[in-house]
């Protein structure tokens, strides 16, 4: 029988980490609630509350794929706990994103079927949500035992495509400043990359060494896209475009941001590393 009481762990034990995690899911509603007054005296109260839950499903689908390199990392397996509760509360505010959408079409569905089939950037995120659906609905026990582990694994690793996906949409319905959907790209790309590198090195924990190396190729990464992308939309060299991420007047570009964030993931290993080298290990109980 599955608890609702999503505080608590699966021994019934109140939960430090759940009670965390329920607290971030709740952020972006409460933050939304607190900010009624502002969004109902914008010009489209409907359409910003679709911005909000669109974006919030990208940062919690980040989160929530986050958990696997960061309990290996962080040196921190209790945090599988929480995966599950995100990942459903992920698709929770994407069915909130597409409520939001139908309501702002005034609930015509003729209308909102015709839109989803007509533009490129809902055909996409329409998949991304059927996908997220998918996930969601084979998250519970029962089905994760009907379906078996390898199963099951195999069908939740689709949340990379999902991911993608979401991206591309994303991006496609981004119409001015592209530097924070590059930023979420390059977060989303280092993700991605951690565990492509986990696999091809067919080891479960990275060496500090490999996450150096790969926050140094994600930002790279980073930099030639947003240098690609601009180019391509403005028609001018993408070396000119790589030629000011120096300029430090002009902003920081998202490949910075992106390398900072992944030094600071290598520096956390390096420090749990040494730290559990420190604290001796229980030893075995004597048997009796
Ligand atoms: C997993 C699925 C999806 C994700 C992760 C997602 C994510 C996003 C994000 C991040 C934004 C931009 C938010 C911002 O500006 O900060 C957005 C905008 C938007 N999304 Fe989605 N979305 C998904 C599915 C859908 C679906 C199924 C629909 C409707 C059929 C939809 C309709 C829209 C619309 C209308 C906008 C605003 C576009 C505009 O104002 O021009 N999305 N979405």
């Amino acid at each position: 029988m599955e608890s609702f009481a999503l505080w608590r762990d699966r021994r019934g034990r109140l939960s430090a980490l759940r009670i965390i995690a329920l607290a971030l899911l709740l952020f972006p509603l409460a933050k939304a609630v607190a900010d009624a007054g502002v969004i109902a005296h914008g010009a489209r109260p409907l359409n910003d509350l679709i911005h909000r839950a669109g974006f919030w499903t990208l940062v919690l689908l980040g989160v929530t794929l986050a958990i696997t390199p960061f309990r290996r990392i962080g040196r921190y397996g209790n945090l599988i706990d929480v995966r599950r509760m995100l990942g459903v509360g992920t698709f929770c505010y994407a069915a909130a994103h597409l409520a939001l959408y139908i309501a702002d079409q005034s609930y015509d569905l003729g209308k909102v079927v015709h839109e989803i089939t007509h533009r490129v950037y809902l055909i996409i995120g329409f998949i991304a949500w059927l996908g997220l659906a998918a996930l969601a609905a084979t998250s519970t026990d029962t089905m994760m035992r009907k379906l078996g582990g390898l199963r099951w694994r195999r069908l939740h690793q689709a949340i990379y495509v999902i991911s993608l996906l979401a991206l591309i949409h994303y991006f496609q319905q981004t119409k001015a400043d592209v530097t924070v959907p590059i930023f979420v790209a390059g977060l989303f790309g280092w993700l991605i990359a951690y565990r492509g590198l986990a696999w091809w090195q067919d080891r479960n924990e990275l060496s500090t060494l490999s996450l150096l190396g790969l926050a140094i190729v994600v930002a790279a990464l980073t930099f030639a896209g947003e240098a690609i992308g601009i180019a391509i939309e403005f028609g001018i060299s993408p070396l000119r475009v790589l030629a000011t991420a120096f300029d430090f007047d002009i902003g920081i570009r998202p490949g910075w941001e992106v390398l900072a964030a992944g030094l600071a993931v290598a520096a956390l290993d390096f420090v749990r590393a040494r730290w559990n080298r420190r604290v001796p290990r229980p030893r075995p109980v004597a048997a009796e």
